[in-house]
């Protein structure tokens, strides 16, 4: 069965009080609309239509994609007009409607409303509430058949009592829409074209109405305000903390651990409260992460452990590796086996060997680090001139003394010293002690300075 899949972005959302689009409004970093682009783009359909209306440039250029097909409602005169906008662009048997501002629908759940469509039958998506305020009612006959669905604004004492509302979300039969979008009417308690009055249609046409609903009420929740956002944001952290768990990683509290993209998770893996994982993120086995972390688009091999208070970003940390507490790793880090980062330690595009260290206190930007070199507390690499950058190159059991100034461009070969203090500004051969500071001189008889007495 061939599927085309409408998703309705246009509505304002004044209650964000914002100028961000609604949609656009971000669930663990990405747009409730990316969302639910990502869980329609896995039922492979033929097309993906979004319509869009308020703030249409922003989303747009926000989400912009090859296989979506962006449709301009200019006023939003309610959800069957918004559909009809995208009426055009059908080809498939089957329309699977779903909002932009509903982020956290599943795939399975759209999988078990998409197999009860057909061209017979509609199937819809409801959801039984002890407070359904606000939703559409499912009118449904003596026998339990759904007949309609009447909107709060519309419904009597009786219907408003009903508990099983409608989340919107519902498939049908693409040859059909044309001729029930022609005869929906505004004629409503909100003078809007609504999409749900096609089920009363379709049952006047003889077909029936297959619901389901979803395994958790928070899968078809929308987000109207910044309240209904965090609520959204914390049952996803909370699934993502599951699921770590699921996995094999020990959180010390789930409710403190926020997953703000995709994060890939081997076993016994320890994770600290209050770390945040953005992006791309791979923990590989026995990797401890302590708290008050962010660790975004990094690798972290087996058994690395990053120490309280440490930023990661684009960094890669070899088997054995420990950076931190307090260290600072900006992409291109990367550390080799066991290598050693501590505390106030930057790193920028740079590669420490297999043991390396650098304990305290240090800038290494642009430079290569061999095998068990030993950078000193307050060793700086010099790699900017202010207006291009330079590398630093130095080959293994390098010892840079304390408070060394590396000049870039410069090389050190293996097993070089440098003295603390120095400022290197050339080349060291292997074995070489190199000394680049002023000789100490110690002056006797030294009277210091008296304080000028005024009157
Ligand atoms: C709609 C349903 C209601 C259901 C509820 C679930 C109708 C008539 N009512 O009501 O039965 O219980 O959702 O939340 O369908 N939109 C457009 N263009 C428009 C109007 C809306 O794109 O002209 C989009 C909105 O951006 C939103 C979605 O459609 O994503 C739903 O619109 P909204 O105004 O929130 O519908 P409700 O009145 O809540
Ligand atoms: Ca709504």
């Amino acid at each position: 069965m061939s599927l085309d899949i409408v998703i309705l972005a246009a509505g304002q959302g004044t209650r964000m009080r914002s100028a961000l689009p609604k949609v656009l409004h971000p669930v663990a970093d990405k747009p409730m609309l990316g969302h639910v682009i990502h869980s329609a783009r896995q039922l492979q359909p033929r097309g993906i239509h979004v319509v869009i209306g308020h703030g249409a440039d922003q989303v747009r250029e926000r989400l912009a994609a090859d296989d979506l097909n962006f449709v301009m409602q200019d006023k939003q005169l309610g959800t069957g007009h918004a559909v009809a906008q995208a009426l055009p662009a059908i080809t498939a048997e089957t329309v699977l409607v779903l909002y932009g501002d509903v982020p956290l629908i599943e795939v399975e759940t759209l999988k078990r409303l998409l197999s009860k469509a057909n061209e017979q039958q509609l199937g819809l998506l409801t959801v039984t509430l002890n407070d359904p305020t606000g939703y559409g009612r499912i009118v449904r006959d003596a026998q339990g058949q759904v007949t309609a669905i009447v909107e709060q604004k519309d419904a009597d004492e009786a219907q408003k009592a009903i508990k099983e509302g409608n989340t919107g979300i519902l498939a049908l039969p693409a040859k059909r829409l044309a001729d029930w979008m022609a005869r929906l009417s505004n004629n409503n308690a909100q003078g809007e074209y609504y999409l749900t009055d096609v089920i009363a249609m379709a049952v006047a046409d003889g077909l029936s109405i297959a619901t389901e609903q979803p395994d958790d009420p928070m899968q078809v929740q929308g987000a109207n305000d910044r309240r209904q956002l965090a609520e959204l944001e914390g049952h996803y952290q909370q699934c993502q903390a599951n699921r770590l768990m699921a996995q094999g990683v020990t959180l010390r509290d789930p409710f403190r651990v926020d997953v703000r993209g995709e994060v890939s998770v081997g076993r016994d893996i320890m994770i600290d409260i209050n770390v945040i994982l953005e992006g791309k993120v791979v923990i590989e086995d026995d990797v401890q992460i302590g708290p008050n972390c962010v660790i975004k688009d990094s690798i972290l091999r087996r058994g690395a452990v990053v120490k309280a208070n440490s930023h990661l970003d684009g960094a890669v940390l070899g088997e054995g590796s420990d950076v931190g507490p307090f260290a600072r790793l900006r992409p291109g880090s990367v550390l080799e086996a066991k290598a050693h980062v501590g505390n106030f330690v930057e790193l920028k595009n740079a590669r420490l060997g297999e043991g390396a260290k650098a304990g305290h206190l240090s800038y290494l930007g642009d430079a290569e680090i061999g095998a068990r070199s030993n950078i000193g507390a307050g060793t700086i690499t010099c790699n900017y001139d202010g207006a291009n950058k330079f590398r630093t190159v130095m080959g293994e059991d390098v010892f840079i003394g304390s408070n060394s100034a590396l000049v870039a461009p410069v090389q050190l070969g293996d097993g070089a010293t440098t003295a603390a203090g120095s400022i290197i500004t050339q080349n060291v051969e292997a074995a070489q002690l190199a000394v680049g500071r002023a000789r100490q001189r110690n002056i006797d008889g030294w009277k210091r300075p008296q304080k000028i007495k005024k009157d």
